[in-house]
Formats: structure tokens, C-alpha cells, sequence
């Protein structure tokens, strides 16, 4: 499964515009009696020049309206046929789970995900045989489990410092754009996990080493990240220095056969784990605090929770404390409910399978197409989200648990099966850090309007300011007090 490739994308909407008017109309949905056909048919397709108003709404209002249009004429599956190139959509937890786990040599990631190879080396992910790459899945899970997550939160805690308004000691009142500082304001966090904060920052002296993760996927950038991170390793090994950290449980992981892991393999890990962390994180931290902080009702809850919290334990927050804000965890969960920072999901098909619809029809979807899992879509079926254009965290409360509602495919922002985020537990943890702690220290209001989400773009950001007035508080004292 890979994230749409923004650029990829537009470059092919015009090739298929001209394919799709010199091409043959092929348009139709095909009902299937599953009783009267041994084998069931294919999707229903949207080809030919019958794409060409499907273009437009895409150009014109972005793809995720265009998905929807789809869904809402065909139901939970259906193919696009982009020159010659098939992509069936599976809408829904009750036709995903072959989409999440089905077996390796029926559905791939294929070379979807290919384009990391150079990104992180050819000893890791991609570069290395299934067998292989399936070794280094459980590194990523061992290193990244929850057990292992307790010694973050003291170092996040003392990085908090969202952006430079709010950095200093005592900040007087003032205003700041959480959206434009998001590279620089949240970014600490994921540099403290993974063991290179320290290191960076001594070895980008004179420059600016957050910047350097900013521009992250950027091929300068990786090969300045690998060539610290090798650096650290090398420093590590020949000093005998031992830290806390995920660089050094990467260094200590071992392969089914004993082999330790090599300066490259580690080097390629944690720049994945880079990668893969530090977008999703800064876009989730931002989006929360958007949310919350245009929700009154919502803001409050979770202000009364941080003072339960308080009340119970003081104003220390460790891993125990995080995980008593359950109110706090559905507001991310939210969030990134209504802002996934992957939206579409692909995969290739390697060996025909069928799927079943909610209303009983059969399909299959035959070797050779891709097959995605749009979460844009998923996120907002009406028979599973109540009201779903509201933000309501409390639908992932006790008692309604929406998430649930169709299966364990009801909620995908992490994906899932074999490919499920490894750092869902530690994405959680970093996004509470910083908000239970900016909801305890600071009186925070969201002065710009809601923003915007630009759906013309195939990974959709966020369009607009997220400019945040803010004034310290002495809290945890005051809330006490209250
Ligand atoms: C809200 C934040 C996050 C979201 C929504 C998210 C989501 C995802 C998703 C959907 C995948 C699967 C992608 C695919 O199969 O194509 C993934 C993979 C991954 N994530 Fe996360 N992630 C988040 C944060 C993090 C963090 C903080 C870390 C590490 C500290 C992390 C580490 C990884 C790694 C290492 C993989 C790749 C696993 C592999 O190669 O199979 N993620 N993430």
C-alpha cells in the first residue's frame, strides 16, 4: 500500500484525458445473481470517455468528491480505468480485508513503495527480498512496542516547545500560526525518538538541523540524514556509548539467524522510521489542535480531563498519566479520522479473489489491477459514522465505539494486517505530550478561521493559517483552584 503520489497523479490526468477521448465508451454496472454464475463478475467499470466527467470533477473539486461520486453510484467496489491501468476501489470494512491480509503473493505493495529504495538504501525495505524486509517489519514493532515507549516521554516533555512565541520560559501573550511553524514546532518529538536529537544538533552546529528533516524526501536531505545517522552508529560502536533510544535498539536487533544489524541496515531503519513518522505526526498535532480548538464542547472535555488528571496525579505527565487520556486519544483519533495523513491505500493483485458486498454481490477482482483502500471514503460511510461531517470524539467513546461498528476494517488511518503502522502507540504519546501540555499551560483560542483542506492535491494538506492566540497560564496550579 503506498500514499498517491501527488505528482504522479496530475501528470497522468492528462494523459488520460486524450486517451479517454479517442477510446471506446465502456461504461456499466454489472449486478451479480452470485447463485447463477460460478465465477462472478468484475467490478463495475468507469473507462473510456465516460472517465472524461469523472476528470473533471476531479481537476475541478479534487478526489475526493470524485471517489465519492463513484461510491455513491456503484456502492463499495468499483474499478477506473485509467489507460489501461485498472484500479478497483474497495469501500468499506466488509470488502477490505483481503485488501489488509490477503497473503504477500496474492497482494503486493509491488513497486509502489519502490521509490524508497534510494531514499533509505538498497539493505532495507524495498531493497532486500520479502524475507528480509519481513525481519526488519519486527524490528520496527519490537522497537517501536509500548513497553519500550516509557523512557520518551521525560526527554518530549522538557522539548516542548511549540514554536517561537510559545518556546520561551515566559512567553508573554502573543499569536502564533501553529500551521507555519508546524515543521519546526512539532518536529522535536520525532527527533528525540529515534536517538539523533542530541547528535544533530551538535552536528548541524552553526545550522539549522531541524531543517534538514523539513525538507525530508528531498534527496539532498536523505543523503545529509544517512550520512549523520552512520555517523552516529559509527561513533556509538567505537565508543561503547550506550543511550535509550530506537537507534540503539535498532543496532542491537538480530535476525532470525543471530546476524546483528549492519551501519546500513540501521542507517536505512531510521530514516524510515523518519519518514514515515514525521509528516504524519506535525499534520496530526496540527489537526488536533485545529479541531479542538474550534470546538468549544470539545475543548472543555478535555480541559476537565487534564484537571481529573491533575487532581489525581499532579502536574506530573509520564506514560501512565498519558494513557489515562482517553478523552484526548479520540480527539486525535478523530481528527485523523476527518484528516488522514494517508488518504488512499494501493496495492497490486497477484492471483484473482472475490469480495463480498454488504448487499450480497460477489466480484472479482482479477490479477493485474491495483487495488485501493480509500480511507477519505471509509471514514465517512454514513451507516457507520453518525453525522459524520461533525468533529465528535466522542464516537470512539464507551457505549459507541464507531469504530467497531463494521469490523476490526472500520478504521484504517494506521492501516492495517501485515502492513499496520508500527508507531501507532508512540504517534499517540507525542501528539499527547503536546497537547496535554499546551492545554495545561497555556489559555489557547484559534483566531483564524477553520482551515481549509486542499483536496486537489492527492495527499491533502492543509490549506490556510491555524493562527492560535495565546496567553500562559499557572497551571496546573490554577486549574485547581477552579
Ligand atoms: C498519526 C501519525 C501516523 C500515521 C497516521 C501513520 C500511518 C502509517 C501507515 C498508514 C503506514 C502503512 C503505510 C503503507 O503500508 O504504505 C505506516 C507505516 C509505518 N509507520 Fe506510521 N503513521 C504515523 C506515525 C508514525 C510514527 C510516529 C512512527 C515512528 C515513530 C511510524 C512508523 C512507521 C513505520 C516504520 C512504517 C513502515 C512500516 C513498513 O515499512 O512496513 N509511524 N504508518
Amino acid at each position: 500500500m503506498d500514499m498517491i503520489n501527488s505528482s504522479a497523479v496530475s501528470s497522468s490526468i492528462a494523459l488520460v484525458f486524450i486517451a479517454a477521448v479517442i477510446t471506446k465508451v465502456a461504461w456499466g454496472r454489472i449486478t451479480a445473481d452470485p447463485a447463477s454464475r460460478n465465477t462472478p463478475p468484475h467490478p463495475p467499470a468507469v473507462s473510456g470517455s465516460s472517465i472524461i466527467p469523472l476528470l473533471h470533477t476531479l481537476v475541478t473539486k479534487g478526489f475526493r468528491t470524485m471517489l465519492q461520486e463513484q461510491y455513491t453510484k456503484f456502492g463499495s467496489v468499483f474499478t477506473i480505468s485509467f489507460l489501461g491501468m485498472k484500479t478497483t476501489f474497495l469501500v468499506g470494512p466488509e470488502v477490505s480485508a483481503h485488501f489488509y491480509q490477503g497473503p504477500e503473493s496474492e497482494i503486493s505493495q509491488g513497486s509502489f513503495l519502490e521509490f524508497t529504495v534510494p531514499m533509505f538504501g538498497k539493505d532495507v525495505g524495498y531493497g532486500v527480498d520479502i524475507a528480509t524486509r519481513t525481519e526488519q517489519n519486527r524490528f520496527y514493532l519490537d522497537v517501536l512496542k509500548p513497553a519500550k515507549l516509557r523512557c520518551h516521554v521525560a526527554p518530549m516533555l522538557q522539548e516542548v516547545e511549540p514554536g517561537p512565541g510559545l518556546g520561551s520560559p515566559n512567553p508573554s501573550p502573543g499569536c502564533t500560526d501553529l500551521a507555519s511553524h508546524r515543521p519546526t514546532c512539532f518536529l522535536p518529538f520525532i527527533w528525540i525518538a529515534i536517538g539523533a536529537e542530541k547528535n544533530l544538533r551538535k552536528m548541524t552546529e552553526g545550522g539549522n538541523g531541524r531543517e534538514i528533516l523539513c525538507e525530508m524526501g528531498t534527496a539532498r536531505a536523505s543523503a545529509r540524514l544517512s550520512s549523520i545517522f552512520a555517523e552516529i552508529v559509527r561513533s556509538r560502536k567505537s565508543s561503547n556509548r550506550v543511550e535509550e533510544d530506537v537507534l540503539q535498539n535498532l543496532m542491537g536487533s538480530k535476525y532470525k539467524d543471530g546476524r546483528p544489524t549492519t551501519e546500513a541496515e540501521v542507517t536505512g531503519l531510521i530514516m524510515a522510521i523518519l519518514f514515515a513518522g514525521q509528516h504524519t505526526s506535525t499534520a496530526t498535532s496540527t489537526w488536533t489542535g485545529a479541531r479542538l480548538l474550534s470546538h468549544t464542547e470539545c475543548l472543555e472535555a478535555a480541559l476537565e480531563e487534564q484537571q481529573q488528571i491533575v487532581k489525581k496525579h499532579g502536574d506530573n505527565i509520564d506514560y501512565d498519566t498519558l494513557l489515562e487520556m482517553s478523552f484526548l486519544h479520540c480527539c486525535i483519533k478523530e481528527a485523523l479520522r476527518m484528516h488522514p495523513p494517508g488518504p488512499i491505500f494501493l496495492s497490486k493483485v497477484h492471483k484473482n479473489f472475490t469480495v463480498r458486498t454488504r448487499e450480497g454481490y460477489e466480484y472479482e477482482i482479477p490479477k493485474g489491477h491495483t487495488i485501493a483502500s480509500p480511507l477519505v471514503i471509509n471514514h465517512n460511510i454514513p451507516y457507520i459514522y453518525k453525522d459524520l461531517d461533525v468533529y465528535d470524539p466522542h464516537r470512539f467513546g464507551p457505549g459507541r465505539e464507531e469504530d467497531r461498528l463494521g469490523g476490526k476494517f472500520t478504521y484504517n488511518t494506521f492501516s492495517g494486517g501485515r502492513h499496520a503502522c508500527p508507531g501507532e502507540a508512540y504517534a499517540y504519546m507525542q501528539v499527547k505530550v503536546i497537547w496535554s501540555h499546551l492545554l495545561r499551560n497555556f489559555e489557547l483560542k484559534l483566531v483564524s478561521p477553520f482551515p481549509e483542506t486542499d483536496w486537489l492535491k492527492v495527499t491533502p494538506e492543509l490549506r490556510g493559517k491555524v493562527e492560535v492566540s495565546y496567553k500562559r497560564r499557572m497551571l496546573p496550579r490554577s486549574m485547581l483552584e477552579n
